[in-house]
């Protein structure tokens, strides 16, 4: 068996070749039908002419149906009208597979009608170039990461402890009566690697019980998790910028077609990959939205609507750094002299799309961990392993965890995160 990818066939213009996919949709006459055809790599019309194809072969293509398998014969020739440049002038028509009533028709179909066929919908023209962009942000981090020596580094799933806050931790019941939780984030176990490896990075599914619904939150989501040793917060905001600009050039040059056919306006993303992401202080941040009618104090953790704000402000992302020591997680590094205050910074998007990132100089001293720890009520014997790293050979070091949908629904410009990963797991979805 040897078929042809449908991206491949404006380099075989003249040859007759075989496409094994998909029928998306048909419209025919008496003498003439149209096949719309994808088969995972692309889109291609087939042109099925009466007089030019023996009689069972016009009568099979005009009775195919959405969504049947085929194997489409055909020269392939050159169409300035068709978005590949090319068509398919069939020959030959061979069903795979039946489909009778498909469930998702041209008509339009309500949001949740669509996640409820989500398994079929992936099919469909907007899911395929939105996991394509995807696949493409998910080749780009590695290749970055491997091209700067880091090592991958994989984080356990099943953890003992909160790392995040202990309000939105899933409880996982063990054998016996033991208890472990879905990683919140893979860092501590990061911090680990980066002591042994230098520079690492983990990338898997991480774990928050959200219990609002919001465009901007999963149960589930990718996270992309860069730690290095002997590196200090203003490296850390450096490689986050060089990073974000990295990825979203890479789907600019590489997915511009998917972008295109998502509707997503190149110009909105070019600034961003140029770089030279502003840098505002937490104190800066609220001394503006409390100009803007927002009654926010020191202290206080900004809200979706006061990121929309922020994020508005610019033509690229923009960090908020230096945040109160009481809004921020127990790990973070105190900023020098000012114990109020820490080296942790959040990068937040343009164009509403809220944070991408958060990032943070750790505390290395074992002291002021040993403190933190208390303070934020954690069990000791669960972080005993984690204290290690800190009474042999302690080292500034630091890290990010960016979520990868949030940064991919901002890229690809849909309204909802759980457009941008296969099967979204949320409060109000499990199914399929
Ligand atoms: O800011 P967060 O909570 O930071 C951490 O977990 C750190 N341990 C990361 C680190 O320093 N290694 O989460 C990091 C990012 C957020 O900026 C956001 O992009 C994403 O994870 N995120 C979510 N994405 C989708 N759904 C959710 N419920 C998310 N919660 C966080
Ligand atoms: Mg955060």
């Amino acid at each position: 068996m040897s078929y042809t990818p449908i991206a491949r066939l404006p380099q075989h213009v003249g040859d007759t070749v075989t496409v094994a996919g998909w029928l998306t949709n048909l419209r025919s006459s008496g003498k003439i039908a149209f096949l719309q055809l994808r088969d995972g790599s692309g889109f291609v019309q087939g042109v099925v002419a009466k007089n030019d194809v023996a009689e069972e072969v016009f009568e099979r293509a005009r009775h195919l149906t959405q969504e049947c398998s085929v194997l489409v014969t055909g020269s392939v020739r050159a169409d300035e009208r068709a978005p590949s440049g090319v068509e398919l002038a069939v020959t030959g028509v061979e069903v795979v597979g039946e489909s009778t009533d498909y469930p998702i028709t041209p008509k339009e179909h309500g949001v949740d009608f669509l996640f409820e066929h989500r398994h079929l919908y992936l099919r469909h023209r907007a899911p395929w170039a939105i996991l394509r962009v995807r696949d493409e942000v998910e080749r780009g981090v590695h290749e970055f990461f491997g091209e700067r020596g880091f090592v991958r580094f994989d984080s356990p799933v099943f953890t003992p402890s909160a790392a995040e806050g202990t309000t939105n931790l899933f409880e996982i019941d063990l054998f016996e009566e033991d208890k472990a939780y879905l990683a919140q984030t893979g860092q501590l176990y990061a911090e680990a690697g980066a002591m042994a490896l230098g520079k690492v990075y983990t990338f898997g599914p991480t774990f928050r019980a959200e219990k609002s619904k919001t465009r901007r939150h999963l149960l589930e989501f990718w996270m992309l998790e860069p730690e290095v040793a002997y590196l200090d917060h203003e490296g850390n905001m450096a490689l986050q910028e060089e990073m974000v600009a990295y990825l979203v050039g890479r789907v600019l040059e590489r997915r511009a077609a998917e972008l295109e056919s998502l509707g997503r306006d190149p110009k909105k993303l070019e600034p961003t990959a140029e770089g030279g992401f502003p840098r505002i202080s937490y104190d800066e941040a609220i001394e503006y939205l409390n100009a803007r009618g927002e009654a926010l104090t020191f202290g206080d953790d900004f809200g979706a609507p006061h990121e929309t704000m922020l994020g508005e402000r610019y033509d690229r992302p923009v960090f908020v750094e230096k945040w109160p020591t009481e809004a921020k997680a127990f790990y973070m590094e105190p900023v020098p002299g000012d114990p109020t205050r820490v080296l942790a910074s959040d990068m937040i998007a343009p164009e509403g799309y809220g944070e991408l990132i958060g990032g943070s100089q750790r505390i290395h001293d074992l002291k002021l961990l040993e403190e933190r720890i208390d303070q934020h009520g954690l069990p000791r014997e669960a972080f005993e392993w984690y204290l290690d790293l800190r009474r042999y050979g302690t080292v500034p070091h630091s890290g990010y965890g960016m979520g990868l949908e949030r940064f991919l629904a901002w890229v690809t410009g849909v309204q909802h995160i759980r457009q941008v990963i296969p099967f979204p797991r949320m409060l109000t979805r499990m199914y399929p």
